[in-house]
């Protein structure tokens, strides 16, 4: 199938085609950071309305499916296209149902790429059953092409010293590896089936890539993921094969404003700490465990006393609690 002349906007770019033939076009060996993608599911796309008992009078037509029986090898084309244009370090993040979970782990561990983490996104639209479970999470499966340093962006969205009401760390629960978010419901508006929450896409964003960094969809739909990569002021390529969608999707993605969305950005509060990974000394071990009885006598909780000895100290939470339980 041939590929019509790429649409460039700024730094962006957009394939109306194959995504394995035209980032074979398009995109050099290790030149993209970060690949995140949602491929066709397999599962007869154009009746997932059915499944789903939803409102499909704003969805666009013309979702592409790959026939069951050609899904396995589909999957090792793209995966083996992914592994090609991604750097050393580079990363990609392919969101998957249950359903053909065994074809995309297959294509992956005979990849070239290395499993980071498996993450399962859960969310609350799952289909109503009365003889079996909801079925309501899908898989974000995070693979690296070794031979080079991978983004990851510890405090790209809480620091490590935030803490919650029930001082838990804000950095931990974020980094969990079960995603609760919820759809977004767009009334009245134009989207593509099954698109993708922003809040999933700028997490994987903020934390895998930084701005400036050419991020990759394979699989391009309603464009939530250029839509995230762009807002965050990272250069964008994408690829879908539909004319029917790419024409009805791409004008706006090509007039989105580079960084648009970095404003909206929670703050993340991060504490240097100078003195990460250095060895205690004595006089310091004394004086941590005189200051914590200090705080402790004063009325302090323990988690209050332990946040102050981090700032004095210039040390991580854990270092200080870990230390304080060995004195
Ligand atoms: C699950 S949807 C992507 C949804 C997208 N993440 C969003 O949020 O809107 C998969 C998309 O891949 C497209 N597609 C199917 N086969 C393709 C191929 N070989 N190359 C590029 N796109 C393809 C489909 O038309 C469909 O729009």
């Amino acid at each position: 199938m041939a590929t019509a002349d790429p649409v460039r906007s700024g730094e962006s770019l957009f394939v109306n085609g194959d995504c394995v033939e035209g980032a074979r076009r398009v995109l050099a060996a290790g030149s993209v950071d970060l690949v995140v993608t949602d491929p066709p599911y397999g599962i007869d796309g154009d009746r997932l309305d059915r499944h789903y008992n939803r409102d499909e009078s704003h969805v666009v037509d013309g979702y592409v499916e790959v026939p069951e029986a050609e899904y396995a090898a589909f999957t090792r084309a793209w995966v083996a296209e992914a592994a090609r244009v991604l750097r050393p370090g580079g990363a990609l993040f392919v969101v998957s149902g249950y359903t053909h979970l065994h074809d995309v782990l297959g294509a992956l561990h005979s990849s070239p790429l290395v499993e980071v983490n498996h993450i399962v996104w859960r969310y609350p639209f799952g289909v109503w059953t009365t003889r079996k479970f909801v079925s309501s999470h899908y898989h974000v499966l995070y693979w690296a092409r070794p031979g080079g340093a991978r983004t990851f962006n510890l405090e790209a969205r809480y620091g490590l010293a935030e803490r919650d009401a029930d001082d838990g760390s804000l950095n931990y629960l974020d980094r969990e590896d079960v995603w609760a978010l919820g759809r977004e419901y767009k009334p009245g508006r134009a989207k593509n089936r099954n698109e993708l929450p922003m809040a999933l896409l700028e997490k994987i964003v903020q934390y895998a890539s930084n701005e400036g960094d050419l991020v990759c969809d394979l699989f391009l739909g309603g464009g939530s993921t250029a839509r995230a990569a762009i807002g965050l002021n990272r250069r964008f390529a994408g690829f879908e094969v539909s004319g029917a969608i790419f024409a009805a999707r791409v004008p706006e993605l090509a007039a989105l404003v580079p960084g648009e969305r970095l404003a909206a950005l929670r703050r993340p509060v991060v504490v240097s700490v100078p003195n990460r990974g250095k060895t205690w000394t004595q006089e310091e071990e004394t004086a941590l465990r005189e200051a914590y009885a200090r705080y402790r006598r004063a009325g302090l909780g323990k988690g209050e006393a332990v946040a102050r000895l981090c700032g004095e100290f210039g040390r991580g939470r854990f270092a200080i609690g870990n230390r304080l339980k060995r004195l």
